[in-house]
């Protein structure tokens, strides 16, 4: 009995580790970040990036599509904040080469920002089911294979109405889950501890990588922690980074942090309970 029972152990410890094998994880390209999940994000995972301004959350993104196109995906990214010229050469300050990557026809850049008519992969509004058509387009183009789509950020879909941010999240995820698409989406404000708010994205994203930043003794320093990866024993401690000119950013190891050297500005803060103040009252 004894036995037979240490040897159905043994047999539930050799299942409790397939999962883990059996599970395809996408490198981000962020040197150092891989191993903080286990190896990278599993594939069709739909991830929230999150964080202050300036904290690092584009070049993150922009990483994690060169390491796509490096990787022979299909990479789209649709671009709210910033032209696409601007993250072309944002990209470039770092060796990626995104202009070669689109005439390869291996990544298409949707551009909504600018709306410029120049050519097809822009968009005319702010519109959730326009994005997501103009995504399965875009991937259709790039045609069948593993993909990589960023969107930077959703937040600008939903300003006007951040109650709607839970279901339109949910919306993009359910649709672009048949794509074969492993999503990284830009959430500008922060996902606050305690006090939880972020729009509700969090609750419908596989995982949520959010970054944060400091001024210690003058000087600007930024971290990223990871709050959740499903399937995935991620590491748990929040890592300092870097972001070097023509290098890109790098992690630079685990810090050990008190919260209130991270914590938002006051201003922040009020603004971030004022809108959701605003958003709890649009609830029906
Ligand atoms: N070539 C470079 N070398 C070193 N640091 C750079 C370089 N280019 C940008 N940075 C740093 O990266 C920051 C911008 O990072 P990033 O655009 O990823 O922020 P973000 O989190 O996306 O901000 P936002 O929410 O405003 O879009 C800059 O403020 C600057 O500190
Ligand atoms: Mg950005």
């Amino acid at each position: 009995m004894v036995n037979s029972l240490s040897h159905r152990d043994s047999d539930y410890l050799e299942d409790e580790k397939t999962p883990k094998e059996f599970i395809e994880r996408l490198s981000v390209g962020v040197e150092g970040f891989d191993p903080i999940i286990a190896g990278g994000i599993p594939r069709g995972f739909f991830v929230a990036v999150t964080g202050e301004p300036g904290t690092g959350k584009t070049i993150f993104c922009l990483h994690f599509a060169w390491k796509g196109v490096l990787d022979g995906d299909r990479v789209i990214y649709v671009t709210t904040e910033e032209s696409r010229e601007s993250i072309i050469n944002q990209a470039k300050m770092f060796n990626m080469d995104f202009e070669k990557a689109i005439d390869n026809e291996q990544m298409i850049i949707i551009d909504a920002l600018m709306r410029s008519k120049s050519d097809e992969w822009f968009l005319e509004e702010l519109d959730v089911d326009r994005l997501v058509e103009k995504i399965i387009d875009a991937k259709k183009r790039l045609g069948y294979g593993r993909a990589r789509l960023v969107i930077d950020s959703m937040s600008a879909f939903w300003l006007d109405k951040p109650a709607m941010a839970r279901k339109y999240s949910y919306s993009v995820k359910r649709i672009l889950y048949r794509w074969d698409f492993t999503t990284l989406l830009v959430s500008q404000y922060a996902i606050t501890t305690g006090d939880a708010f972020g729009f509700g994205v969090e609750h419908v994203a596989d995982g949520i990588i959010r970054f944060r930043r400091s001024v210690k003794r003058g000087a600007l320093r930024r971290f990223v922690l990871v709050e959740k990866m499903r399937q995935t024993p991620h590491d748990t401690r929040m890592h300092e980074i870097e972001i070097i000119d023509g290098v890109g950013m790098r992690v630079k190891g685990p810090v050990d942090l008190r919260r209130e050297d991270v914590s938002l500005p006051e201003d922040v803060m009020r603004r971030i309970k004022e809108a959701k103040k605003r958003s709890e009252e649009e609830v029906p």
